[in-house]
């Protein structure tokens, strides 16, 4: 069975992304082993820049917080999904910390950079976003998951819904609803 991380970057809990978590963690029940991390939950600080992590060559982050505690399941996780809002045409800040800290993977002394135990892992994000233009947040979101490749996600896929500032109204586009679909079984696949 594979094992999925899925990052909840929303603190709406009754929004897009928590509506959208319920139905794919329904979806992955007995599929998948699955680990759900919400970050509004969590503790998540800013990468320090410290470069204490660049003294080894396994992940490792001298901050103790719940990304630092993390780090081990996204090494070793076979994939990880994304869910979160547009937040002024990017990445909603504690998922940008996210990102940032996922620094403690770089290695300078590798040819690609990363000291990741894995390096054959998917990351799909799946953004909502309310007026925006979907094909430019699209692109915003594609970039910003290639650079998870240092974590060793190396295979990416992005969607993002748009006019859905309502709460839970992803529920009723089925459109948006089977790219869904499509991505859980990119995942699984
Ligand atoms: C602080 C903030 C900034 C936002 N910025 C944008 C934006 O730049 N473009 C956009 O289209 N929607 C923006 N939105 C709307 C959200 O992306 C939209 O409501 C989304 O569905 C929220 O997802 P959620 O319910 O999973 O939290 C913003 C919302 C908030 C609260």
């Amino acid at each position: 069975m594979k094992n999925i991380l899925v990052v909840n970057a929303s603190n709406r809990k009754k929004g897009n992304s928590y509506a959208l978590e319920q139905r794919i963690t329904e979806q992955l029940n007995g599929r998948a082993e699955v680990t759900t991390f919400r970050i509004g939950e969590k503790k998540v600080n800013a990468c320090l820049a410290c470069d204490a992590c660049k003294a080894q060559h396994t992940p490792s982050c001298i901050q103790k917080d719940d990304f630092t505690a993390l780090i081990p399941e996204i090494d070793s996780c076979d994939a990880m999904l994304i869910l979160a809002p547009v937040h002024w045409d990017q990445f909603p800040a504690q998922l940008k910390a996210f990102l940032d800290r996922t620094y403690s993977f770089m290695d300078f002394t590798q040819p690609d950079l990363s000291m990741a135990g894995r390096k054959d892992k998917k990351v799909a994000g799946y953004f909502f976003c309310g007026f925006g233009p979907v094909d430019a947040y699209t692109n915003m979101v594609e970039t910003n998951l290639k650079s998870f490749a240092t974590a060793g996600f190396t295979e990416t896929k992005a969607h993002v819904a748009g006019d859905a500032n309502a709460p839970a109204s992803i529920l009723e586009k089925p459109d948006d609803l089977k790219a869904a679909d499509e991505m859980v079984e990119w995942l699984l696949a």
